[in-house]
């Protein structure tokens, strides 16, 4: 549930987590602006790929242990997809598995990281290869958080909140215009910017909420949610540039590649918004393709790529890379 300010959070989250006992795995970030709210024992994490690994899921765990949290404990995960990863699985895997809340504070959490079950942590370099599939009991947040995050972090959202509307068909100009038009901080001041803002969210949200429905184990139609993902995890290993950005790149190229006519749309409305388009100068086809072919989504030699066809219209398609 995605509240409309920090007094409609904090009832919230009270009514959810009831009268158990809550220890909270916060990231050392948002505890600093925002631990007053959380009235909870708190672990800190720090936010940072490097340490979303094994070696913190056992400090966290050695902490709860010393802290004595049995099974009726609930963790509550705050913070932004590297915290909330983190929370649910350790949630799931301490004591066989304890009760997991999540308030993710990050546009990426709100539409994206907290949403869906899926948990993991990075090995050896590669990205969230230890993980489970477990939904959490809850998840609660406000827009409210959001007034302190950095624009960068607020671009690596809308990017998958665009994404969600290109594969809905709905909301992807009005929202690349809303955010195009106004900074998030402006959005905030004003009631009816911030219910829109609301709204967007959520119906990202319920994008995304749908196919998982459908599909939790991520054999079907979930995987429309990978949709600039194969291109853009490419480009994200051969230029390090942001998930979210190179995402947007990737979306554009998942419409390239079937001869889109919304290709100039789609371009225009991700541009507007700040988010790059283009794949960098310097970056060849053949080091884009070996990047592809290491994707997980890789099967027999061949790439499952999602296309887009037009706004609205994407579907799963089996490529050979020569393609
Ligand atoms: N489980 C899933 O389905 C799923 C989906 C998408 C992404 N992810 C994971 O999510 C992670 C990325 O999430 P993210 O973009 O939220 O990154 P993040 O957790 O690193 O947060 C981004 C930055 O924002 C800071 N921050 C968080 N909340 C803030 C606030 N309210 N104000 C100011 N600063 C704040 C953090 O300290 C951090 O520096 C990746 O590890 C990715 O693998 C998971
Ligand atoms: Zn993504």
């Amino acid at each position: 549930m995605l509240c409309s300010d920090f007094k409609e959070f904090r009832t919230q989250l009270q009514q959810s987590a009831g009268t158990r006992r809550v220890v909270a795995i916060i990231d050392r970030k948002v505890e600093e602006l925002y631990g007053n709210i959380f009235p909870f024992e708190k672990i800190g994490v720090v936010a940072d790929e490097r340490y979303k690994t094994m070696q913190t899921v056992e400090e966290v765990i050695q902490r709860l242990l010393t802290l004595h949290a049995d099974r009726d404990v609930l963790l509550l995960g705050v913070g932004g997809g590297i915290t909330t990863d983190i929370c649910g699985f350790v949630a799931s895997i301490y004591k066989r598995g304890v009760a997991c809340g999540l308030v993710p504070t990050t546009l990426l959490g709100m539409v994206d990281a907290a949403i869906g079950g899926k948990n993991g942590v990075n090995m050896l370099g590669y990205k969230n290869m230890l993980g489970t599939i477990r939904q959490p009991e809850f998840v609660v947040s406000t827009i409210d958080f959001l007034s302190t995050l950095e624009a960068v972090e607020v671009r690596q959202g809308l990017a998958e909140m665009l994404k969600a509307f290109l594969i809905s068909g709905k909301h992807f100009e009005e929202c690349g215009a809303f955010f195009a038009d106004h900074g998030v901080g402006e959005m905030l001041e004003d009631v009816a910017k911030r219910s829109q803002l609301q709204a967007f969210i959520q119906s990202a949200v319920a994008v995304k909420e749908g196919l998982v429905r459908e599909d939790e184990r991520d054999n079907g139609v979930r995987q429309l949610l990978n949709l600039g993902h194969t291109f853009g995890h490419a480009l994200e290993r051969c230029t390090g540039m942001a998930h979210g950005d190179a995402v947007a790149i990737g979306m554009v190229c998942a419409a390239k590649c079937v001869n889109s006519a919304d290709t100039p749309l789609i371009t225009n409305v991700l541009q507007s918004c700040g988010l790059p388009v283009e794949i960098p100068a310097g970056v060849s086809r053949e080091a884009m393709l070996e990047a592809m072919m290491q994707d997980k989504k890789r099967a027999d030699g061949r790439c499952r790529v999602v296309v887009l066809e037009r706004v609205g219209r994407v579907a799963v398609r089996e490529m050979d890379l020569s393609e």
